[in-house]
């Protein structure tokens, strides 16, 4: 279980949470959102045992995170994956990127091959698994990203906002992923597309240095369910098929592909 207590967490003067107690347990998935600036990748270091808070403790599977010694306990635990995969990749190639957690873990060669093919496997690396990580596409780095903490067989998952800079459908592939990895491992799923949100057995909303919840998904407020009436439009826009950019798209642009669609 990961537990933070009573925390409180400011970067010098700027209070960030406040007072903020939560446990994530089961198997599962737990969605955290909220809008930009609310604290979500603060709370998701605070969880991973990599910040600590000035108030309250961070508890994993028992152990407080308050020093050296909890944290590398906690570590083991724990897998991250942030929103930009390129900082987390080491390596040449994606199978030297799997073996290389492995390998720091100091697993036995032999053992080390079989996880690697097992997760090559798991994850349908086999046409990519010589290439270098950096010439993959957005969705296949999000992908090896996270293929790469889960063979370390975390018992949690924490997920910082994966898909905010890839397209729809790369979007939707790692959305059916985190569907998959939810029978292995509990998943923390940062997030503020509705789409995603709805993927969580619970969902918490960050605001205001508090985090609210569990919310039931059917009360969740429009303001809620998308943070920013920027979210909404670009939601909108992409279910619809007629936009599949992933920024929200300039007046221009989208008066040009009207005029376009009207001409077709
Ligand atoms: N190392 C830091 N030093 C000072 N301020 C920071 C630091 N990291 C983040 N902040 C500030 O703390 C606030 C919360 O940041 P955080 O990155 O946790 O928010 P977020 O909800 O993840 O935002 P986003 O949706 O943009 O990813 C922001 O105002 C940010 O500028
Ligand atoms: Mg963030």
């Amino acid at each position: 279980m990961i537990a933070i207590e009573n925390v409180s967490f400011s970067y010098g003067e700027k209070s960030i949470l406040r007072h903020v107690s939560f446990a994530v347990e089961n198997k599962g998935i737990v969605v955290i959102t909220g809008k930009n600036g609310s604290g979500k990748s603060t709370l998701a270091l605070l969880l991973s045992g990599m910040l600590t808070p000035q108030n309250g403790m961070v508890i994993i599977n028992g152990i407080a995170c308050t020093d050296y010694e909890g944290f590398e306990t906690a570590k083991r635990d724990i897998g991250i994956v942030f929103e930009n995969p390129e900082n987390q990749f080491i390596t040449t190639s994606v199978e030297r990127e799997l073996a290389f957690g492995l390998e720091n873990h100091c697993v036995r060669n032999k053992q080390m091959r079989s996880r690697v093919e097992e997760t090559i496997k798991q994850f349908s690396l086999e046409d990519i698994r010589y290439r270098s990580p950096h010439t993959l596409s957005g969705g296949e780095k999000q992908k090896v990203a996270i293929a790469s903490i889960m063979i370390l067989q975390p018992q949690f998952l924490i997920l910082d906002e994966p898909t905010i800079f890839l397209d729809p459908s790369s979007r939707g592939m790692i959305r059916e992923l985190i569907r998959e990895l939810r029978k292995t491992v509990s998943i923390i799923f940062i997030s503020q597309f509705p789409s995603d949100i709805l993927l969580g057995d619970k969902v918490y909303v960050l605001g205001d240095g508090t985090l609210t919840g569990p919310v039931d998904k059917k009360d969740m407020t429009e303001t809620e369910m998308y943070q920013t009436p920027q979210m909404k439009f670009l939601d909108i826009l992409q279910n619809s098929g007629f936009y599949h950019g992933k920024d929200i798209p300039r007046v221009e642009s989208l008066c040009k592909l009207i005029v376009d669609s009207k001409k077709q």
